[in-house]
């Protein structure tokens, strides 16, 4: 159902994106794909609508969002999330996995068991026994990070040199995906001649907020599919006006009405779960940057609807009363535009979403 608020499965229910799947499918070609889009795009319900049309695939599904408000991600955290994805395979396949230093299969379920002790699990041993399956068994092995920005905060550990050993030598996919755009970049340090993954070709799918037109189609074959009529044509254009194309506010929105039966109240609704869950987010970025909090508020409020490098200098400079240093202002700037909480156009930075403009 259109208007249910999880992330889709079928792809029945996934609305006007056949292009990005089958690019998707493409990009299975290529050993890293980086799948990217702000929140709410519709990611993750690509990733299981692939995920349930490629089932002769073995899928290792990494669900990161959960690191979203921590400050740091440990190797054991990394491992644990593996860990979890392998016991969701089924018991057939989970009993290939032996003979990795570090793992034991235990119990008649052949439970899948990492150690922590001395004898830890080398996720670069994992990563071979994953190639091996794969050879074996004459299907792909597909490694998907949801959320991968949250790979920067991995500590202690540099997980860049066995990706880029993966790449090279092993018979792996690797899925990246991302709302945090300019993070996963960072990350991956592909531009970065020092880093190992420097200069490897990665294919790349873009997830694009619905345009109006979309948006309203959109809307209208939800309302169909669960039989009520909206009000009128002004009505769909009204929602698109006050929530913009994101699919996930257009589904709450949907959701809402169909409870509520009020076009008000859906948006009332909609508007309010959007502002707290952004705020929320935002505060997620702040973790680890507190010391310029408010300054991070200040530029928010004033590039709601719009502002410039110079526009942005001044006006802290005249909040704080003292000079700011120019690269300074930039870091601040490129910290939240790779955050996608802004965006870059010409020289114009504006929210990346309508939302993000009500949320500050
Ligand atoms: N093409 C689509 N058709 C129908 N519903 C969609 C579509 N894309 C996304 N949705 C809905 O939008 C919401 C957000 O989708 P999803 O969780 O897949 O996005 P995401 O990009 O992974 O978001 P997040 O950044 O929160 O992880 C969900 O309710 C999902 O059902
Ligand atoms: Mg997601």
């Amino acid at each position: 159902m259109l208007f249910d608020p999880k992330p889709k499965e079928r792809r029945r229910d996934l609305f006007d994106r056949d292009d990005e799947l089958n690019r998707l499918k493409l990009g299975l070609n290529y050993p890293i794909t980086l799948l990217l889009g702000i929140r709410r795009s519709g990611k993750s319900s690509l990733i299981k609508v692939l995920m349930s049309e490629e089932g002769d695939a073995i899928w290792v599904y990494l669900d990161l969002r959960k690191y979203e408000g921590s400050p740091y991600m440990t190797y054991r955290h990394l491992l644990s999330e593996f860990e979890k994805a392998l016991n969701s395979w089924q018991e057939g396949l989970r009993r290939l996995i032996h003979g990795i230093r570090g793992v034991t299969l235990s119990g008649p379920g052949f439970e899948v068991r990492f150690n922590w002790g001395r004898d830890r699990v080398m996720f670069g041993d994992l990563l071979d026994k994953l190639s091996d399956i794969s050879e074996r068994e004459g299907r792909r092995v597909i490694i998907v990070f949801d959320e991968s920005q949250e790979l920067r905060k991995l500590k202690g550990y540099n997980i860049i040199y066995p990706l880029a050993y993966a790449y090279d030598n092993l018979k792996l996919n690797f899925i990246f995906t991302g709302s945090q755009i300019g993070m996963v970049y960072r990350f991956l340090k592909l531009k970065d001649p020092n880093s190992p993954l420097f200069g490897r070709a990665m294919f790349e799918v873009h997830v694009n907020p619905f345009t109006r037109e979309q948006s309203i189609e959109f809307l209208r074959a939800g309302f169909r599919e669960i039989g009520i009529s909206p009000v009128g044509e002004d009505m769909l254009e009204d929602v698109y006006d006050e929530l913009g194309g994101i699919p996930g506010w257009l589904t709450y929105y949907g959701f809402n009405y169909m409870q509520f039966r009020s076009h008000e109240e859906a948006i009332k609704r909609t508007l309010e779960y959007a502002i707290q869950l952004i705020r929320q987010e935002f505060e997620n970025f702040l973790k680890g940057r507190e010391e310029a909090r408010e300054r991070y508020y200040a530029i928010m409020s004033l590039c709601k609807s719009g502002c410039l490098w110079s526009g942005v200098k001044r006006f802290l400079e005249a909040r704080e009363g003292y000079r700011i240093d120019d690269k300074k202002v930039t870091e601040l700037l490129q910290n939240l535009v790779d955050a996608s909480f802004l965006t870059k156009e010409n020289e114009m930075y504006k929210p990346s979403d309508p939302l993000i403009a009500k949320a500050f």
